[in-house]
Parts: structure tokens; C-alpha cells; sequence
């Protein structure tokens, strides 16, 4: 069929790498729009890892890197971004569950650097996009485009443990084909703890969007205070928006976002995506949607090691991770 030519392109490619961070080598070459970007004032940036990279040059975490100038490998996201995003699209849309139904999430919350085949790129879509936008976005603060600075936009990140994420990770490598094949766990653990995975480290992209939160107008959050009390995570980010909606309406959001409500939502849950793409078959997108799921995939040795290796590349910065809910 049409759609499936040229997926040999896109298909299980290995990285390739922007300023450093390993990234889809078709978003490498989409680079130059997103770049040039324009951002309106009143767009709303949701930001969070999936992939990161080697920075700031001399302060990354190195560790297990060697002597090599971090190569890294880019992937999606595992953060709870489609989570937030759903959120958003309900705050939006005051509640109305009808009109979130309208399209898919990565329509509805285009992704900024996406860039693939055969496909819109995430700058086409925002440009049919009417305001006030939700942006996607998994860069690493330093690469994010100029004019979103420029403009003054506000932004949502939203962080998430890194033995979580590096499990959800995995999986997320195995049904998202346009991402090299992770290997076993054990590989794909040391490739996460060097950076070599998409979007580079995650230690330094949690980081680095940690330490701009005072120059920017960002909600910092966390997915396991999102899974502990979702009501008071709403209710800051309301705040932080300057909305007010009725409790009946904050009561609807909540329900609509829960777990397993997202989980048989075609409009939430990237069933619609091209299976060549995304097979849910390996695994669903909306895996488990739990904090602690590591505890069931690491073994006490990789634990000890991703801790003392966690601590070295985490020590000096008051960012703190709860491990488990
Ligand atoms: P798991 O793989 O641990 O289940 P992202 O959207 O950034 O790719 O993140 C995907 C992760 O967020 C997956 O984690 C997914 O299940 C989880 N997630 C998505 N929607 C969620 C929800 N409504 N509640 C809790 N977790 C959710």
C-alpha cells in the first residue's frame, strides 16, 4: 500500500544526532524549520524527556561514557506527556469530552519535532493549528527553539522517576519501530544510564529544564504526585494557567485522564497510528500507567548499579525523585 512506502526508512534506523543528542535522523533533517520556529505568545509548551543528549558540555553526566563525546540514540517519551496533554486539550475545551473526541492526541497536541515520511511535520501542523496552541515538545532546554523565550511562553514539564521511565522506555522502544532494536533490558539499562537513547540523558534533561524554572514561566511537575493526587496537580495547573472551572467540570477532566479511561480512548491511546509505526501488539501504549513498575523488571544487581550511578550523575542539585508511590 501507499502509506508503507518508504517505512524501510523509518523502520528500526539507528540514531542520529542533533548538537550532540541522539535523535530520529528524520527529525535531524526537519531541524532547520523547527528552529526557526515562530511561537505565538499564548502557546502552551508541554515539555518532558523522552529523549535528551551530552550537556552542558563539561557538566553532563558522563559517567560510564568514557573518554567518547556521548553518542547517543534518540526515543520517544515515557513521561506521561500524552497523560498531560490530555489534560490540557480537557482544560481547553472546558471539560467537554465530545470535542476532546475531535482527533487523535498527536493532532489535537502537535509534536514539534516531529518529522517523518509521508507525514505532516509537527511545524505544518501547528501552523493549521488555531490558538490559543498546545505544543508538544521532548528537547532538551537548550535546544529549544529561540521564540518561545522570545515570546514569553509558558510551559509544563513534567518529570518522571528514571527507573520508571526506563522501563516504560523499553517497551516503548519495542512497539514504537522507529527506534533501534533496545536489545535486553541489561542493554538497553546501560544505553539509558550513558545516554544513549533518544533524546540523550535523561539526568541532564531533567536538570537542565529544572534549573531554568526561575527564568521561565514553567510548571515543574512529577508524574508520581500526578498518580498520588490528581486533583492537586490539576488544580496547580489551573492556577497556573489563570482558569477557573466548576468542581463538576475539574470532576469530569479527572475521570476523562484516569489510567484506564485514556487506556479504550482510540483519541488518547495511538491506537490509530500506523502499525508499521506502532505496534501495540508488542506493547500497548498505555502500558501499565503505575509508579514502582521497575521493582517487577530490575534485578538487585542492576539496582545497586543504577543507583550509585543515579547519585553521582543527580549530586549538587535539589531535584528529588520519589522511586515509588
Ligand atoms: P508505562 O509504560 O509505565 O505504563 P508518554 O506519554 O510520555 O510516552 O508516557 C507514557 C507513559 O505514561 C506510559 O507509562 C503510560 O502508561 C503512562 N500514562 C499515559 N496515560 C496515563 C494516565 N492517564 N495515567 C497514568 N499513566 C499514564
Amino acid at each position: 500500500p501507499p502509506w508503507a512506502m518508504g517505512r524501510e526508512d523509518i523502520v528500526r534506523q539507528e540514531l542520529s544526532s542533533l548538537h550532540g543528542i541522539p535523535l530520529y535522523k528524520h527529525f535531524v533533517e526537519g531541524w532547520p524549520q523547527v528552529e526557526a520556529f515562530q511561537a505565538r505568545p499564548d502557546d502552551l509548551l508541554i515539555a518532558t524527556y523522552p529523549k535528551s543528549g551530552e550537556w552542558p558540555p563539561g557538566r553532563g553526566c558522563k559517567v560510564g561514557d568514557g573518554d567518547e563525546a556521548s553518542p547517543l540514540r534518540c526515543s520517544p517519551c515515557a513521561t506521561g506527556t500524552t497523560w498531560l496533554s490530555e489534560i490540557l486539550d480537557m482544560i481547553y475545551h472546558d471539560g467537554d469530552v465530545e470535542k476532546c473526541r475531535r482527533d487523535a492526541i498527536f493532532n489535537r497536541v502537535p509534536f514539534l519535532e516531529m518529522k517523518a515520511p509521508e507525514m505532516p511535520s509537527g511545524v505544518e501542523l501547528l501552523g493549521k493549528t488555531p490558538s490559543p496552541r498546545l505544543v508538544k515538545t521532548h528537547l532538551p532546554v537548550q535546544l529549544l527553539p529561540t521564540s518561545f523565550q522570545d515570546k514569553d511562553c509558558k510551559v509544563i514539564y513534567m518529570a518522571r522517576n528514571p527507573k520508571d521511565v526506563v522501563v516504560s522506555y523499553y517497551y516503548f522502544y519495542q512497539m514504537a519501530k522507529m527506534h533501534p532494536d533496545p536489545g535486553t533490558l541489561s542493554e538497553f539499562l546501560e544505553n539509558f544510564m550513558a545516554g544513549k537513547v533518544a533524546y540523550g540523558s535523561w539526568y541532564d534533561h531533567v536538570r537542565g529544564w529544572w534549573d531554568k524554572r526561575q527564568e521561565k514561566r514553567l510548571l515543574y511537575l512529577f508524574y508520581e504526585d500526578m498518580k498520588k493526587d490528581p486533583r492537586q496537580e490539576l488544580h496547580k495547573i489551573l492556577q497556573f494557567l489563570g482558569k477557573e472551572v466548576a468542581e463538576e467540570t475539574v470532576a469530569r477532566i479527572l475521570h476523562h485522564t484516569s489510567f484506564q479511561e485514556m487506556k479504550k480512548n482510540p483519541a488518547a491511546n495511538y491506537e490509530t497510528m500506523p502499525t508499521f509505526l506502532m505496534d501495540h501488539n508488542l506493547s500497548p501504549f498505555l502500558r501499565k500507567g503505575v509508579s514502582g513498575d521497575w521493582q517487577n523488571h530490575f534485578t538487585v544487581a542492576q539496582n545497586e548499579r543504577f543507583n550509585q550511578h543515579y547519585q553521582q550523575c543527580m549530586a549538587g542539585s535539589d531535584l528529588h525523585f520519589q522511586m515509588e508511590v
